[in-house]
């Protein structure tokens, strides 16, 4: 099992110094990156990615919660992106994957919570990983949704029988109480944002039991921002997440948001 810090829940005025906190303990760094469009939050992009290029040489795996990531591409693999992962709702990805491959970048499919493992199969012969969002995308700190672990048994599956080497990576309310549950259903690589970073001590909580050090257990941080009521399950395509009636998983007050942001 490998880990990827998230940094999205990481101080982004100190973020050289968080990366390195890390670094001993990280198989990866996950870089949450959203447009403001695809997902309501908007964070980072390339120029980021460009400046946290030479202190790390961890891999830069970056998620892509955009509307167009095309016209983005070359600007991550400029700034030194590993992996570029992007979402199946928007559509074909062939044309994307395509584009990661000339620029020599990896190539990595997410599906969100409401999206049907079926979206996702069609393509694993094409990719390097496939990232399973357990929350809906937006947010740092949201609650686990548990149902899609049936989602990463599947595509577990039939991964195994096709004899692949796409990686499942899970993404969302992972902490060490969740951390096992995905593990068990077929995860290769667990996603930790405010579970790490959010942490008294990150390293400590990243040494989880799981990975063999049987040190302090991960701490679950207050969840601020956490959605009013999940989005129904069988919304879908694109879109349905953070538009369908009901699916308010965004925070009740955007000055909650901020605090959450800004604070250590
Ligand atoms: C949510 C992001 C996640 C986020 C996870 O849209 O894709 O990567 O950082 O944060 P936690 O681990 O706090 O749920
Ligand atoms: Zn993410």
């Amino acid at each position: 099992m490998k880990l990827a810090p998230s940094i999205l829940s990481a101080d982004f005025a100190r973020l050289g110094d968080e990366v390195a906190r890390v670094a001993g303990v990280a198989d990866l760094l996950h870089v949450d990156v959203m447009d403001g469009h695809f997902v309501p939050n908007l964070t980072i992009g390339p120029p980021v990615v460009a400046s946290l290029r030479p202190h790390t040489d961890l891999f830069l795996d970056c998620h892509l919660m955009v509307d167009n990531p095309g016209v983005l591409l070359d600007d991550f693999a400029e700034a030194g992106a590993d992996r570029c992962i992007v979402h199946v709702e928007l559509g074909d990805p062939r044309p994307l994957f395509d584009r990661l491959r000339t620029l020599g970048v990896g190539v990595g499919l997410v599906c969100n919570p409401p999206t049907p493992v079926d979206a996702v199969l069609p393509y694993l012969d094409e990719i390097d990983l496939l990232l399973v969002m357990s929350v809906n995308p937006g947010w740092g700190g949201q609650a686990f949704i548990p149902e899609v672990l049936e989602k990463v048994r599947a595509a577990r599956a039939e991964i195994d029988a096709r004899g692949l080497a796409v990686e499942i990576e899970i993404d969302g309310g992972i902490d060490t109480a969740t951390a096992p549950l995905a593990v068990d259903a077929g995860c290769d690589i667990l996603v930790a944002g405010s579970a790490v970073f959010r942490a008294p001590d990150p390293v400590a909580a990243a040494r989880h039991p799981g990975r063999g050090g049987g040190l302090s257990p991960w701490s679950t941080p207050p969840r601020i921002g956490r959605p009013r009521s999940s989005p129904s399950p069988t919304a879908w395509p694109r879109g349905s997440a953070t538009t369908a009636p009901g699916a308010r998983w965004w925070p009740a007050s955007p000055r909650r948001a901020t605090r959450w942001w800004t604070t250590g």
